[in-house]
């Protein structure tokens, strides 16, 4: 049997970019949210600035999660962070902006939080995003709570990853359920499959088990569906943190 790094440091509920459901995703306020609810680790989502600073955010257009509006990727740093990303969410956090990768990390380690650093690849940028990236990881050295997990529906994302480091426990995204995953998941050494857990069936889950690696489903907010995922064998769900679903975490 092949042995892959221990990720037995997953609890069984990740908070799905912070506790978005209590505070703007992907914000400092809601990863300290998912703190005072009890979660221990946190999703989120980097991408690259115009001027090649990563910055935690979900979508590739500002406009639904900031007051600014285009791509993210046309835009410099010391221009996004003069954005709101709160107030779409709630007046009471309209200070919230968006973070750089380092931020939110030096934030977690202070918190006590560990980090599953979702990759966003785009326009080309694959080998860029990746090596900035792995610069931030190599600074951060030994501030993790726990090693991190870094996943992308990128493969070619965390070839270069791995490439560089044969350490560091990655988990590959899966959307759409993709043939090839185990061959995929062998080259990249993973740790973990992240799925889509509308396309997940007990025998997937017991086919990504049998390789030795953890299943993590995304997005589950109902308690049934998060019983019925982890029945399968699944060991982690990501959430939103829907009231249900917190009083799983308890
Ligand atoms: O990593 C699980 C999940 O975050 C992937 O989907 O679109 O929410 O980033 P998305
Ligand atoms: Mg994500």
């Amino acid at each position: 049997m092949r042995h892959f790094p221990d990720l037995h440091i997953i609890p069984r509920v990740i908070a799905h970019r912070g506790a978005n459901r209590f505070a703007p995703e992907n914000t400092l306020a809601a990863f300290l949210k998912a703190k005072q609810l009890g979660f221990h680790w946190v999703e989120f989502d980097v991408m690259l600035s115009a001027d090649h600073e990563l910055v935690v955010i979900h979508d590739e257009e500002l406009k639904r999660t900031t007051n600014g509006h285009g791509q993210v990727i046309d835009w410099s740093y010391s221009s996004l962070k003069e954005l709101d990303a709160g107030s779409w969410f709630d007046s009471q956090f309209s200070g919230e902006k968006i973070s750089t990768l380092q931020t939110v990390l030096d934030f977690l380690y202070e918190h006590g939080l560990s980090a599953n650093i979702e990759i966003k690849a785009l326009q080309n940028c694959n080998a860029l995003v990746a090596s900035k990236v792995l610069d931030v990881l190599h600074q951060n050295t030994g501030r993790f709570i726990s090693p991190p997990l870094i996943s992308s529906f990128s493969q070619e994302v965390l070839q270069i990853i791995r490439r560089n480091n044969p350490h560091y426990l990655l988990s590959f995204l899966m959307h759409e359920w993709i043939a090839d995953w185990e061959m995929i998941c062998n080259e990249l050494q993973s740790v973990a499959v992240g799925v889509n857990h509308h396309i997940l069936d007990q025998k997937r889950v017991q086919a990504i088990k049998t390789t030795d690696r953890q299943v993590l489903a995304y997005t589950v907010n109902n308690k049934k569906r998060a019983a019925q995922l982890f029945a399968w064998g699944v060991d982690a769900i990501f959430s939103d943190c829907s009231q249900e679903i917190i009083n799983l975490v308890g």
